[in-house]
């Protein structure tokens, strides 16, 4: 069979093309780590986020040593966490839901974009290198607050980054008779258990309590302190966990004296 010269050339130039767009193809999800985004999460109830383990809190949470998972809500017209805060030199896999309508979730300078959608779980495992903060926009309308709509991505230093979240339950007020009960809650997101101590500071008194919180586990302590101890008046607190500090005044009080002050009402 003969074969024109042109004929020819043209077969030769469509092979060659045929083998440059697989090459592109396979360079870009391997050379580059392009991927798809990934659509083989379950669903999930919208209207019941809030009671889902993963969406109901949106955060970040340590999953190996290098490794993070970032639970993201999207709505309108904001993201939750705002802002996502991750280490440098991290692998963070983004788990993307929408509450209400159809929104996206794009880290701007990124190729990481994805459609949210109300009851479908977007997946992606991107790489942070470099500390850097970004723009999260969305680039789907969703109402008249979509131009609004941004979030903020911050890559910090791995020093400067923290997974251990603190909340502090007190009295303002106690009776001289009562126990005034400071109680501190500890949320340890990394995967390694936590030692650390909490100290409170109160009046003359300082009081430790050692507390062991396991990785991915919250716990709390309380400290409790007689108020006769303390005596009448106001007295200043401050609570140090590590790097925490929060403070307050207590004030003891004694309903029987402010009796007195009207009259002699008792006797
Ligand atoms: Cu959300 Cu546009």
């Amino acid at each position: 069979m003969n074969i024109h010269t042109y004929e020819k050339l043209w077969l030769v130039a469509a092979m060659l093309l045929i083998v440059t767009f697989i090459a592109t193809i396979t360079y870009g999800s391997v050379g580059l780590g392009i991927a798809m985004v990934g659509d083989q999460q379950p669903t999930v109830e919208p209207t019941e986020l809030s009671d889902d383990e993963r969406f109901g809190d949106p955060r970040v949470e340590q999953v190996g040593e290098n490794e993070y998972e970032a639970y993201v809500v999207a709505q309108t017209f904001r993201y939750q966490p705002d802002p996502i805060e991750v280490p440098e030199n991290s692998q963070v896999t983004f788990y993307v839901t929408a509450r209400d309508v159809i929104h996206s979730f794009s880290i701007v300078g990124t190729n990481v974009n994805t459609m949210a959608i109300p009851g479908e779980i977007a997946e992606m495992t991107v790489e942070f290198d470099e500390v850097g903060e970004y723009g999260v926009v969305c680039n789907e309308y969703c109402g008249p607050g979509h131009h609004d709509m941004e979030g903020e991505l911050h890559v910090v230093p791995a020093e400067e980054f923290d997974l251990v979240d603190h909340s502090v339950d007190t009295p303002t007020e106690v009776e001289p008779d009562d126990e005034a009960e400071f109680t501190v809650e500890i949320r340890n997101r990394q995967l390694d258990d936590l030692e650390t101590t909490v100290v409170l500071e109160v009046g003359d008194e300082t009081l430790e309590e050692e507390l062991v919180v396991a990785g991915g586990e919250t716990s709390e302590t309380t400290i409790g302190v007689d108020a006769a101890d303390l005596g009448e008046g106001d007295h200043d607190w401050t609570i140090t966990v590590d790097e925490f500090e929060e403070t307050g005044t207590l004030s003891v009080v004694d309903p029987d004296a402010e009796d007195d002050d009207r009259g002699d009402d008792d006797e």
